[in-house]
């Protein structure tokens, strides 16, 4: 099946430092794909460099959606998430002073048309269009279990919940490639387990398909279709979660690593 997103021998230098180097990586419609690695292999600035957020030193990111192929090289971060590619930070980023509601339909924002003379004159169009869209985020919320938490604010949800709130928003911008950089972060078991069953859902529901970054190896096993392992900067092992379980190179890099802990 043709991919949605295709990276090909993508780097990143910091000075002399490869943090990214020749990375290849590809995602196919409806995939769950997991990149793995230890702590500095280079998974964030990999994500960085295919969100806009650090211009890659060398390669191509392309992004087949809606019928058309477009290079994400060299485009800045909000054209990637019009475009069809949103993210989630692993150092949370919401807008902590705003309502739970108030940050999902931050995310609507890039897909809505009145302007802001509309919304600041208060046009019949303007109001239709901020209704839809109060209703489509409250929506979303439900869907991450959030609806309950629509008026608190952003800073004082706990971490898991905040962690699902991004997710919202981050649907919110209708993506075609969902990244979540260590969605388990800061959560607890059970809200752990609800996480996988979340993304599955989400996957299905919006027809999406989603790049994870996740260093918990059960959720990560039990959920890709493949895994892609980062070390540094390069990518030594991609395969299916029993191709990783069973790779000497990632055993020794990853998991040997994990088990020494
Ligand atoms: N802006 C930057 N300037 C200089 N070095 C950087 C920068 N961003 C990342 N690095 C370095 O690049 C390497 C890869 O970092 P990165 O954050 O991508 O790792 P990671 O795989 O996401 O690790 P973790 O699992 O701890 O989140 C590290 O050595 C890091 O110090
Ligand atoms: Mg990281």
């Amino acid at each position: 099946m043709n991919p949605v997103l295709e990276v090909k021998k993508l780097s990143r230098y910091f000075g002399g430092l490869k943090a990214v180097s020749e990375v290849d990586l590809s995602i196919a419609p409806n995939e769950i794909v997991a990149l793995i690695g230890p702590n500095g292999a280079g998974k964030t600035t990999f994500f960085n460099c295919i969100t806009g957020i650090y211009e890659p030193s060398e390669g191509e990111v392309l992004l087949h959606a809606n019928g058309t192929t477009t290079s994400l090289n060299g485009k800045k971060p909000h054209a990637i998430t019009a475009l069809g590619l949103a993210r989630t930070f692993q150092n949370i980023r919401l807008f902590q002073e705003m309502t739970v509601l108030e940050n999902v339909m931050v995310g609507f924002h890039c897909r809505t048309s009145a302007g802001i003379m509309g919304a600041l004159l208060h046009t019949p169009a303007a109001l239709r269009e901020e209704q839809e869209t109060i209703d489509q985020a409250y929506g979303l919320l439900r869907s991450v279990n959030l609806h309950n938490s629509y008026a608190a604010k952003a800073r004082n949800l706990p971490y898991g919940a905040q962690r699902r709130l991004e997710i919202a928003r981050a649907l919110a911008t209708s993506p075609a490639v969902l990244l979540l950089d260590e969605p388990a972060a800061g959560m607890n078991p059970f809200e752990t387990r609800e996480l996988e069953t979340l993304v599955q859902r989400i996957r299905e529901a919006h027809k999406l398909c989603v790049l994870l970054i996740e260093h918990d190896m059960n959720i990560v096993m039990s959920m890709s279709d493949r895994i892609y392992v980062m070390e540094y900067g390069s990518c030594i092992a991609e395969g299916t979660p029993m191709e990783i379980r069973h790779n000497p190179k990632v055993i020794k890099a990853y998991l040997g690593e994990e088990s020494h802990a």
